[in-house]
């Protein structure tokens, strides 16, 4: 992590210089900005051009006495220019590959501005879809947000931090952020070690090993401690047991968030305590004379420590040799490549929840869209900025590509008419076909976006059944940032796309999809609850003493009486709702696409292994349709006996397979620790036993094989 350096310039450093190694000030004004840096701060917020990032690197470099040059940091998170599909949209493309395309883009385009630091990715597990902020992860699956959290590592750094299309990533927020109670942003989360390990920090643990160069502590408290001045997980698990050497970076105002959570006396205590636990990067602004108050408090190896790590990411970026960047050769619009990318993206992204064949639209026809997402372009979701490249809507977009479309939005996204609804049923009448653009616009999910009713805001359902009514055929195409509850109209709806909040060509990608250009072979990253009571849903949840296999509806004339449903008579005490069916509305990996697919049977090389082998998992996948498509298979495995109530299911492997009509692929995985095993007492462990792995393109139709595992 040092070099010489790094150690020539600590041993130069004065405190209050270390100490400006140690802060990002919360978006200062420019002039302010300079005249810090001068003062000796040592991270900035992206200005944001190329030439006021210049500006500012050479006020740090020429104007200050050691010439450090700044890391510039911005929250890059699914594009900067060319904007992609929100973070759990590309989750639902169950595609790493384009996942890490993504991320390279986005650096490319935040490098050549001068940005050399992003906030991303958020590998929070999420479970509890009212938190607005599951927009920006990967999901409720540790396996998937692991696997997806690494490829955007990859993407965004590259294989050298320092080539002009890198950029450092920050995995975020460390830890356990995607479970605060009721749902609500910032709130508490109280989690067992158990959880803490196998769900909230696995993912953490991933990318860490991966090589991501610093980590954003999280607002939130974790059995009463907030994660700032949390020293077992920040310094003990993150820095010492898994050797990370890069920066720990709070959240904005993090530390003086310390006073709030009424567990510091003062901001001196707050900043003193919050270094000792562990954090190196102080993201707010802390007046100098506090922080020279702080500073003082705290162990000078510490400090030292700190600066060494800040100064080691400055070094790896290549900032000591070069520190500016090629001002001409700033991206500031998206080219046809990177349009083409995004596009597909979002198309990939895309998730059929239902399909009773009205997609793909072959016939062409007179097309009715309606719902507020006809005509509005806010499809760029949660967390973009204002010099992102905008997008159209889907009507302009159809219109453009000569379809044969009317646009009649009936409903605004909060508001609308009977009459309005009524014109757009009328123009139903008059239609051969219909797709409703109904969802949430994008303010509703992102940091401090909870919501505690998950249905589509406003009138918009009433929307779906007065277009049922006319008996029309017709598609519902939801552009959301977070799983939605679509109890009360999903049965009149015959086919449902979801096409999430999709980025700068989402409008393109979405006609696309409807055409059939593409497919919609995502799968859900999250489960989808059938009510908002029932969460949390996710299906990797442990297994009870009581589990629960029939019932859980009332029916009518029992419920009169105010007795249970003959299931739950027969069930009651079992763990269920007695008013709701079990399970949730779809879950996770639920998904298909527009072509089908014959699974063989899944064969394991062998039936048996020892602790610390492998086998594999082999299964042929046969297009049986005559259209090209993709599937995807999915890997589950269920742990017979374990010495820990085991998850229900667990995710291990998967893969996205394009073939061919009539073509079968064989699909092989490997299947060994990593995949079988746990923490347990603070060690991964595999338990000898039997195993069963379920293999298939959904969990629902997935098949079953037998595994067990010897003792070593
Ligand atoms: C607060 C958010 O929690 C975090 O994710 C983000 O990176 C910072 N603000 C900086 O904008």
């Amino acid at each position: 992590m040092t070099s010489e350096r790094i150690e020539r310039l600590l041993g130069e450093m004065t405190p209050a210089e270390k100490l400006g190694q140690l802060q990002i000030v919360f978006r200062p004004r420019p002039d302010d900005a300079a005249q810090l840096v001068r003062e000796g701060l040592g991270s900035v917020f992206w200005p944001p051009s190329a030439a006021k990032t210049n500006e500012l690197q050479r006020v740090a470099v020429e104007e200050t006495r050691l010439g450090i040059p700044l890391l510039v940091g911005l929250d890059v998170i699914h594009g900067q220019r060319t904007i992609a599909p929100v973070p759990l949209a590309q989750a639902a493309s169950f595609d790493p590959t384009l996942v890490e395309e993504l991320a390279a883009l986005a650096a490319a385009e935040a490098r050549s501005g001068g940005v050399n630091w992003t906030f991303s990715p958020m590998v929070d597990v999420s479970r509890d879809p009212r938190w607005g902020r599951v927009v920006e992860g990967f999901g409720e699956d540790v396996h998937l947000t692991s696997v997806m959290g690494r490829a955007m590592v990859r993407g965004y750094q590259g294989g050298d931090l320092a080539a002009p299309t890198s950029i450092a990533a920050t995995a975020k927020h460390f830890v356990a952020y995607g479970q605060p109670e009721g749902g609500r942003d910032y709130n508490s989360v109280d989690v067992s070690e158990h959880r803490l390990r196998n769900v909230y920090l696995e993912p953490f643990r991933a990318v860490v090993e991966e090589g991501v160069a610093s980590v954003m502590a999280s607002f939130n408290t974790v059995g009463g401690v907030p994660m700032h001045v949390n020293r077992g997980l920040l310094t003990d698990m993150l820095k010492t047991e898994w050797g990370f050497e890069g920066v720990v970076v709070g959240d904005a105002e993090g530390v003086r968030n310390l006073l709030a959570h009424r567990v510091a006396e003062s901001l001196t205590d707050a900043v003193a305590r919050s270094f000792e636990a562990g954090l190196d990067i102080e993201m707010g602004g802390t007046p100098g004379e506090v922080a020279e108050a702080a500073l003082a408090q705290i162990e000078p190896a510490r400090i030292d420590d700190a600066v060494r790590r800040v100064l080691a990411v400055k070094e790896a970026l290549g900032l000591f040799e070069n520190p500016f960047v090629a001002e001409d050769e700033e991206r500031t619009e998206p080219t046809a490549d990177s349009r083409r990318l995004v596009r597909r993206a979002a198309a990939r992204s895309s998730v059929l929840l239902k399909s009773e064949g009205t997609l793909p639209l072959r016939g062409g026809g007179r097309v009715l869209l309606t719902g507020p997402y006809a005509e509005s372009p806010d499809l760029l979701g949660a967390w973009t900025q204002f010099f992102a490249a905008g997008a159209q809507s889907v009507a302009a977009e159809a219109r453009g590509r000569g379809l044969d479309v009317t646009a009649v939005p009936g409903v605004d996204f909060f508001a609308g008419s009977d009459a309005d609804i009524e014109s757009a049923a009328s123009a139903a009448r008059e239609s051969d076909v219909v797709v409703v653009l109904v969802g949430e616009p994008s303010a509703l999910s992102g940091e401090a976006a909870s919501r505690s009713d998950l249905r589509l805001p406003g009138r918009q359902e009433e929307l779906i059944h007065a277009i049922a009514e006319t008996g029309t055929p017709f598609v519902v195409v939801l552009v959301t940032g977070r799983p939605l509850v679509v109890a009360d109209w999903i049965e009149a709806a015959p086919t449902v796309v979801v096409a999430w909040h999709g980025g700068t060509e989402a409008a393109a990608a979405i006609v696309d999809v409807l055409v059939g250009d593409e497919e919609p072979a995502g799968r859900l990253p999250m489960s989808w609850p059938r009510s908002v009571g029932q969460i949390p849903i996710d299906y990797a949840h442990e297994n009870t003493g009581r589990p629960a296999t029939v019932g859980g509806t009332l029916t009518t004339e029992v419920a009169d009486v105010g007795l249970h449903g003959p299931d739950n008579l027969q069930e009651k005490f079992t763990s269920k709702y007695l008013d709701l069916e079990l399970g949730p509305q779809f879950a996770f990996g639920h998904g298909s696409g527009y072509a089908s697919f014959r699974h063989g049977e899944p064969r394991v090389s062998a039936a048996e292994l020892t602790q610390g082998e492998a086998v594999t998992l082999s299964i042929d996948v046969t297009n049986v349709s005559d259209l090209p498509g993709d599937e995807v298979v999915q890997v589950y495995v269920e742990d017979l006996v374990a010495s820990v109530a085991p998850p229900v299911r667990r995710l291990a492997a998967f893969e996205r397979r394009a073939i061919a009509p009539g073509e079968t692929a064989t699909l092989s995985f490997e299947i060994g620790d990593e995949q079988l095993g746990f923490w347990l007492d603070g060690r991964f462990t595999v338990e000898p036993g039997a195993f069963v792995l379920h293999v298939g393109p959904t969990l629902d139709r997935a098949q079953p094989v037998a595994l067990t595992v010897r003792a070593r």
